[in-house]
């Protein structure tokens, strides 16, 4: 039986999703350009890299297409096996997913209930409190330290026993700051075996203080601990959604169980592939966004003295109350930034060129 219709709509789905900010995506560079006439606009606003995608990836994906009608391999098997390879882990501890995003999504619904916590530093990777709130988990935020890093004390002390799940952003989107190994030795000495701690590395190729630990080398033997990873940064596959974790055998079980199944795709697979075979390519690249990275750094402390030290491909402005006018100007002039109003704005490392675009722009606009 229907119920009579209502002269108003009737609310359909969740009221508490109001609460919620949305994820921001960079905005599209054609869009600007068009909007302020120039031939052409610079993005900096998502962390990608600007060299195009690694030798062998557009064949690879070309020829997987053709394939395009059938599902593609659920159990990820010849991919999960040359990660395994390369990262010297047994393929059962490894799961693939839509993006390391995903992942993250699939461990929260792994490991919480509704009203079971989820505990991060912030300001850290947005995505964080959006997946906690969607999945029923409760957010708990531990402020970053004066450095605008995480503080492992304070967060080892918010455990609480309703704690399933601690995300460690190392380096820290969008701060740049990195943990070093004691710190994090003793905060993971700290936390129970019964909390599953997620270090989340998905800029670790840029990291090049040797002082900070590789967490599937260092830590992903422990019991406790997952170590995530994205292809969508240095080694340029954003477009094609891909990323992975290293686990405990049990811990990647589950999230194989309850990711959405074939949510690593056919291309995606095939991409994955083609990119693990140019290794040496991404390290050639790395090294060109760590260069500009420390020189970005050094010119833009210029003008805003307290920019912390960057270990990933970014680099933070803590601007506070005047991010978003700063992101509005450095747009006004051509340059997509991406700015956290009252907080700080978040500048990807691009080509050389890109950069010098970015620091005139951050020049006129203070
Ligand atoms: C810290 C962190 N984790 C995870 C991701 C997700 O990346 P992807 O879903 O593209 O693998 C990002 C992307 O910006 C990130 O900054």
């Amino acid at each position: 039986m229907t119920s009579p219709r209502s002269a108003e709509p009737q609310r359909l789905t969740r009221a508490d999703l109001d609460a919620l900010p949305n994820y921001v995506p960079g905005r599209s560079p054609a869009d600007l350009a068009r909007e302020l006439g120039l031939p052409e606009a610079i993005k900096l606003a998502s962390n990608e890299v600007p060299y195009g995608p690694l030798p062998g990836v557009v064949e690879a994906v070309t020829e997987a297409v053709t394939g395009a009608h059938r599902y593609p391999d659920m159990g990820v098997v010849a991919l999960r096996d040359a990660l395994a390879q390369r990262y010297g882990v047994a393929p059962d501890r490894i799961a693939t997913g839509c993006g390391s995003v995903a992942l993250c999504e699939h461990l929260v619904r792994a490991t919480c209930l509704p009203g079971d916590e989820v505990l991060y530093s912030w300001r850290s990777f947005e995505a964080y409190p959006i997946i906690a709130a969607t999945s029923g988990a409760t957010s708990v935020r531990v402020p970053n330290d004066a450095g605008h890093g995480h503080d492992l004390d304070a967060m080892a002390a918010a455990v609480t026993d309703r704690t399933r799940l601690v995300l460690v952003c190392n380096p820290n989107n969008p701060t740049g700051t990195s943990l070093r190994r004691a710190q994090l030795d003793r905060f993971l000495d700290a936390v129970g075996e019964d909390v599953l701690v997620v270090l989340d590395e998905a800029y670790r190729e840029f990291v090049t203080d040797a002082d900070v630990p590789d967490g599937i080398e260092t830590y992903a033997d422990r019991p406790n601990v997952v170590v995530l990873r994205t292809l969508s940064k240095a080694w340029g596959l954003a477009g094609l959604r891909i990323g992975f974790l290293v686990g405990q055998p049990a811990v990647a079980a589950a999230v194989r169980k309850v990711v959405t199944p074939f949510s690593t795709s056919l291309v995606a697979q095939a991409a994955a592939l083609a990119a693990l075979g140019q290794e040496d390519e991404v390290r050639r690249r790395c090294a060109l966004v760590v260069a500009e990275r420390e020189r970005v750094t050094e010119a833009v402390r210029k003008l805003v003295p307290d920019v912390p030290n960057s270990q990933a491909n970014f680099v933070w402005l803590p601007l506070h109350d005047r991010a978003a006018a700063f992101g509005a100007a450095c747009e006004a002039r051509g340059v997509i930034v991406r700015p956290f109003p009252g907080d700080g704005v978040r500048v990807t490392i691009g080509t050389p060129a890109e950069n010098d675009a970015f620091l005139a722009a951050a020049e006129s606009a203070l």
